[in-house]
């Protein structure tokens, strides 16, 4: 049931803190910060590459998990959409594995592209909600993300649930590979023990502030979002969300690109909202910001409380974050995203929970 929410996914979005404890609790030991021993039916330590796919957020969940396994595991990643793995006939090493994120564990095109591993000889991981599918029955390793049931049909919990398991498989990946050392895995632990609580915090202050901005976005027809490194599959999924409850046009680019075409679009009429923690990448991205309000462009920036007193842009609105360790700032500043994405919808007066043409789980092509 709904509890006191008035729509489903509303709850499952103020789930997440409960859920995500209950997620880590499955891969780290939080008495000693470190990530607990993930599969003997894959070793990361020996394999050469990893394949992973899968479809719409959680395709962008295994985007980000892809910064993550190159970065701390050196494990190069090869990602595609499932609609297009499946047809690409990869050259794939039989001594690689593949990992297969999604929460219902039935979409057809994901299953499609883990039969296609399958047949040449890796080893199959299934990154599900539902540990009973058909995609986790046919794995060598199964990582279960506990959300619990996700009924909205926009993915919330089960978005952040996906990241949590992800990071922690990077991590172990990392030590079994031996490129994480005790000392650089503790902090990384630490900081997704802290996740649950910082995203309470997150979630009991930033709903004033997101609502008067949604009913700004919801008298839109386009808006654009931002962002560089893990921000950059961040705000392909921003734009997933508020586009798939809202029917708002939205789109996600790399902050870079900006230059590279979608500068043309810019205007007082298409609000720019940048995820901008402030990490390594948060200069460059103030620059792109620089770019888009020179050309009157209307910004939105996501991001801490150093990024707030660093930039100095007139900006539309700014919503400040805690400042976080760059492993969980995508779980973090994806709810600001979702509440966004859910509060413009309902001002708009959608089907939150059961958004025109979509399905909770896609298992045709
Ligand atoms: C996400 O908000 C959408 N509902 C959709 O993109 C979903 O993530 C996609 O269909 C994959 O579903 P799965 O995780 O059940 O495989």
């Amino acid at each position: 049931d709904k509890g006191n929410h008035r729509h489903f996914m509303e709850k499952e979005i103020y789930e997440q803190p409960e859920v995500i404890a209950h997620a880590l609790g499955h891969y780290v030991n939080f008495i000693e910060n470190r990530v607990v021993p993930i599969s003997d039916a894959i070793d990361f330590g020996k394999v050469p590459s990893l394949a992973i796919s899968a479809c719409g957020t959680a395709y962008l969940a295994g985007l980000i998990g892809k910064y993550w396994f190159e970065r701390y595991a050196r494990l190069p990643v090869e990602i595609d959409v499932a609609s297009e793995f499946r047809y690409r006939e990869i050259p794939l090493s039989p001594q690689s594995a593949a990992l297969f994120i999604s929460q219902s564990g039935e979409t057809a095109d994901t299953l499609a592209s883990l039969r296609y591993c399958k047949e040449h000889g890796l080893k199959i991981g299934a990154v599900v909600n539902a540990r009973e599918s058909t995609i986790a029955r046919e794995s060598d390793a199964v990582f279960p993300i506990l959300a619990g049931p996700e009924i909205g049909v926009a993915s919330t919990k089960a978005f952040t649930c996906q990241l949590a398991v992800l990071a922690a498989l990077a991590v172990g990946a990392g030590k079994a590979r031996g490129t994480i050392s005790g000392e650089e895995e503790q902090p990384l632990v630490k900081s997704l023990a802290e996740m649950p609580r910082i995203m309470g915090q997150v979630l009991n202050s930033i709903q004033p502030k997101i609502e008067s901005l949604s009913r700004e976005l919801s008298k839109c027809h386009d808006v654009l979002y931002l962002g560089r490194g893990t921000s950059f599959p961040l705000a392909m999924e921003g734009a997933l969300k508020l586009k798939e409850i809202s029917y708002i046009h939205a789109e996600g680019y790399a902050a870079g690109e900006l230059k590279h075409g979608p500068i043309a679009l810019i205007d007082e009429n298409m609000p720019v909202i940048v995820i901008a923690p402030h990490d390594r990448f948060f200069d460059k991205t103030v620059s792109n910001m620089q770019e888009v309000a020179a050309r009157g462009g209307r910004i939105i920036l996501i991001t801490d409380e150093k990024g707030a007193a660093a930039s100095k842009l007139d900006t539309m609105h700014t919503i400040v974050l805690p400042a976080v360790d760059e492993i969980i700032a995508p779980m973090i500043f994806s709810l600001p995203l979702q509440l966004l994405a859910y509060h413009t919808a309902v001002f708009m007066g959608t089907d939150v929970d059961q958004p025109r043409n979509l399905a909770k789980s896609v298992t045709v092509e």
